[in-house]
């Protein structure tokens, strides 16, 4: 996730582009960069850090001209740095370009252009974009059909802003599955991939949807297609926003926003790992010891990969809370080993630790990682990126489903390597895994009444959450969301162990979440669920089987799905029913108490 803002009009562009990147510095922080257009020639600065440093370290406020475009990066390819900021240009300068998003086949253009004589200064997949249009512009009439054509050739996702120093009045602004919307103001136009990078100014927007580009000038926008160039009809609406909720596009809280942003990270996270995946997964193959270390929510996600790992690889990593493994582990690991560090923020100082204990014993490391360029992904041998975009909110969601979707790539992508499972469950489930986003879709329609379940609950001072198999880090992963953020005693635990100890705790009224979805432990689930019935609990159930209903005081309804498949789905409605029960107990969900982002001391 990066963010883009353009302008055209009578005022100094720099001033509106340095205000605009700092109202999208959610979206992305690690380098930023600017492209104005004076007397027919570009001017750009660009480098790695914080917007506000950049300002005075480059002199952002100085570039000359009235049209330009800015970028916050939050990097995908390549490290954060100054070559790898944004704006990107052609092999003659006169093409300046900024992206957010991901480019699939960057490699496959990069070289198509490279054995035509093009040159590249940076690592990134959008600098591939301004040659390809470069070299479409030797066979094209217009710089318009060149862009056109260049960018039909890309696949991924792409949000992009566009100038080119020959047209002294334009701006063009792309889209495809990366939000972009224009700012229509009195004699002067903006673009941007939030409404808040522009709302000083206007508040009379135009969303672009996929496919589809717009051509904007100081006092004129047309909105076209991407296939054909034909213009699109499009509404301009009004925003009723304050300025501090369209930072968080119209949500209340971060996290919120985050939870809703899950179906487009997961879709991202798939896209931009195909190729990755399968090298990493030629990698574990070679391992008959596999470790998977982690902390926190992190951890969980390794649990789940480990029942992935087990169920189609036939391998079983042991999977160690990094803080333990670091002590515990030393006299295993070997160059015979692989360890598998989880981290979104690649900075928790206890997993860096165990991957750098690893290392010294000469295993081989493999990280799953969301920030790009963090210290995790320097110990490691291999990084596999999650793609979720910047996490603000404290408690992690989109980078837990993210790094889910990762973990059932490579599982499956592991079961292929190793010949271990049926070919044609395998393809079913990749099938399952591409659907998913819509799964989340439709999971999160239960919002509202997950807020009307959680009015009921709100005075409760314990909690339950169980589940078998898939489902018991499912169950873990829920009982911690609401713990952190709603300040409730929350238990997660296999449904199992219920009676060899936790069903003492429990009576009348005490809130029972049972995670229980179709698969081969239904039936025992429900003999669990029972159990608890029986002492008074108040069943909340999770699953798509009628029989669940008729056991549960409240079912959340899901729809159906390979087993394999429920812990990135089901981690949503967790999230919503913790989320507002913070809420309605008057915390802040984006910054529990005691809590931080990443926790870089031991
Ligand atoms: C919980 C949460 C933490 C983190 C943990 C590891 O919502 O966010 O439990 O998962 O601190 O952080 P990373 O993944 O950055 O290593």
């Amino acid at each position: 996730m990066c963010g883009i803002i353009g302008y055209v009009g009578d005022r100094p562009a720099c001033e509106v582009i340095v205000k605009g990147l700092k109202r999208l510095e959610y979206r992305g922080y690690d380098s930023a960069g600017i492209v104005t257009e004076d007397g027919g020639k570009l001017f750009i600065r660009k480098g790695a850090g914080k917007i506000d440093e950049l300002t005075g370290k480059l002199g952002f406020l100085e570039m000359p001209g009235r049209r330009g475009i800015g970028h916050t990066r939050w990097a995908t390819h390549g490290v954060p740095n100054d070559i790898n900021a944004h704006p990107h240009t052609d092999c003659t300068r006169k093409i300046a370009l900024v992206h957010n998003g991901i480019i699939e086949n960057f490699s496959e253009i990069r070289d198509y252009l490279l054995e035509r004589g093009h040159s590249f200064r940076s690592d990134t997949d959008t600098e591939t974009i301004a040659h390809l249009i470069e070299e479409e512009l030797k066979s094209s009439e217009t710089f318009e059909e060149a862009m056109r054509k260049a960018l039909l050739r890309l696949k991924g996702s792409f949000a992009l802003g566009i100038i080119y120093a020959d047209e002294p009045d334009r701006l063009y602004f792309v889209r495809n599955e990366s939000p972009l919307v224009l700012g229509i103001g009195k004699g002067e136009t903006f673009a941007a991939s939030d409404v808040p990078a522009f709302l000083e100014y206007t508040n009379k927007v135009v969303f672009l949807d996929d496919m589809e580009y717009a051509v904007i000038t100081r006092d004129s926008w047309v909105v076209k297609k991407l296939e054909t160039g034909e213009p699109v009809e499009k509404e301009v609406q009004e925003v009723e926003w304050t300025l501090e909720m369209a930072e968080k596009a119209g949500y209340p809280h971060f996290m919120l926003k985050e939870i809703y942003e899950q179906p487009r990270a997961v879709r991202d996270a798939m896209h931009g790992n195909v190729d990755a995946v399968r090298k990493a997964a030629e990698e574990i193959a070679r391992y008959e010891k596999v470790f998977i270390v982690a902390m926190g929510t992190s951890y969980h996600a390794g649990l789940v990969g480990k029942y992935l790992f087990q169920r189609l690889a036939n391998r079983v990593p042991i999977v160690e809370d990094a803080s333990e493994f670091r002590y515990e582990f030393e006299n295993v690991i070997d160059e015979d080993t692989l360890v598998i560090a989880i981290t979104q923020s690649g900075e928790t100082a206890d997993t860096l630790a165990a991957m750098k204990l690893a290392k010294r014993k000469g295993a081989k490391v493999l990280a799953i990682v969301n920030v790009v360029g963090s210290m995790a992904t320097r110990i490691a041998d291999l990084t596999l990126y999650t793609h979720a975009g910047p996490e603000i909110g404290v408690a992690a969601t989109k980078t837990y489903t993210t790094q889910l979707a990762v973990l059932t790539m490579l599982a499956i992508e592991l079961a292929r390597v190793l010949g271990t499972a049926d070919d044609g469950y395998l393809s079913s489930l990749v099938d399952g895994l591409s659907r998913v986003p819509e799964l989340m879709e439709e999971v999160l329609k239960h919002d509202a009444s997950l807020r009307e379940l959680a009015e009921g609950l709100a005075g409760k001072s314990d909690f339950f959450y169980i589940g078998r198999g898939v489902s018991v880090p499912t169950a873990l992963e829920g009982a911690l969301k609401l713990k952190e953020i709603s300040y409730i005693h929350a238990e997660g635990l296999s449904a199992g162990e219920l009676k060899h100890g936790p069903l003492a705790l429990l009576e009348e009224g005490v809130p029972v979440v049972a995670i229980a979805p179709s698969g081969k432990t239904f039936e025992k689930m429900l003999g669990n669920i029972e159990e608890s019935r029986a002492r008074g609990a108040f069943i909340i159930g999770l699953g798509d089987r009628e029989e669940l209903g008729r056991v549960s005081d409240v079912l959340v309804q899901m729809p159906p799905m390979d087993e394999l498949l429920t812990p990135i789905v089901y981690a949503v409605p967790l999230q919503l029913l913790a989320y507002h029960l913070a809420v309605l107990r008057g915390n802040d969900p984006d910054k529990p108490r005691n809590l931080a982002k990443s926790v870089t001391v031991e």
